[in-house]
C-alpha cells in the first residue's frame, strides 16, 4: 500500500472516531435528559393525582399520562451510567449509593416500570377506581429510590 494511500486511510478513520465521539452523549446530557425525564414522570404524576380529585375522573386524562411515565419509567435505569454523579461537575441530586448499591437501585427502578405498567393496562382497561388505585401504587415506587438515592431539595 503506497504512503500516500495509507495518509488517506488514516484520515477516515480519523473523522469516523470523532462521529463517534460526537454521537455518544456526554455525562452532562445524560444528566439533563434523566432531569428531563423525571419531570416528565413528576408532572404526568401529578396531573393523574389532581385528576383523581375531580367528581368526574377522565380515563383518557389517565390513559395519555400513565403511557407517557411508562415510557419515562423505562429509561431511568439506562440514564445513570458511571460518571454521572456529582463528579460530573453539573448540579444533580444523584446520590453516590446509586453506584455503590447498583442492584438496589437497579431494583427501584424495575418497581417503577412494574407499577407504571400496572398502571397504563388499569388505564387501558376503562375502570376509573382501577385505574385511581393504580396512581396510588406508583407513589410509594417513587419514595422507595428517592430517600435512598436522591438528595432531598
Ligand atoms: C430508581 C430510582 C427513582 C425512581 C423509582 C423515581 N425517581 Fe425521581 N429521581 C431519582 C433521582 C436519582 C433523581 C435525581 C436526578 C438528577 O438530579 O440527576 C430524581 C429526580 C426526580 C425529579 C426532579 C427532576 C429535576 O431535576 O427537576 C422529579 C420531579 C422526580 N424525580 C419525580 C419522580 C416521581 C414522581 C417518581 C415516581 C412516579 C420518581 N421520581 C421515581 C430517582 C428515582
Amino acid at each position: 500500500m503506497s504512503y500516500k494511500k495509507l495518509i488517506v486511510l488514516a484520515a477516515v478513520a480519523g473523522s469516523l472516531g470523532l462521529g463517534a465521539v460526537t454521537m455518544a452523549a456526554s455525562p452532562q446530557q445524560t444528566i439533563s435528559e434523566r432531569q428531563a425525564n423525571f419531570k416528565v414522570i413528576g408532572k404526568s404524576f401529578k396531573a393523574m393525582l389532581d385528576e383523581g380529585r375531580k367528581p368526574a375522573p377522565s380515563i383518557a386524562v389517565y390513559r395519555v399520562n400513565a403511557d407517557a411515565v411508562a415510557k419515562a419509567a423505562a429509561k431511568v435505569s439506562g440514564h445513570f451510567p458511571k460518571g454521572t454523579g456529582s463528579e460530573a461537575g453539573v448540579k444533580t441530586a444523584a446520590l453516590p449509593a446509586i453506584w455503590q448499591k447498583n442492584v438496589e437501585f437497579k431494583g427501584a427502578a424495575a418497581k417503577l416500570v412494574a407499577a407504571s405498567r400496572k398502571l397504563s393496562a388499569a388505564a387501558k382497561s376503562g375502570n376509573v377506581d382501577a385505574t385511581k388505585a393504580a396512581v396510588m401504587g406508583l407513589g410509594p415506587t417513587c419514595k422507595g429510590c428517592h430517600d435512598p438515592f436522591k438528595a432531598k431539595d
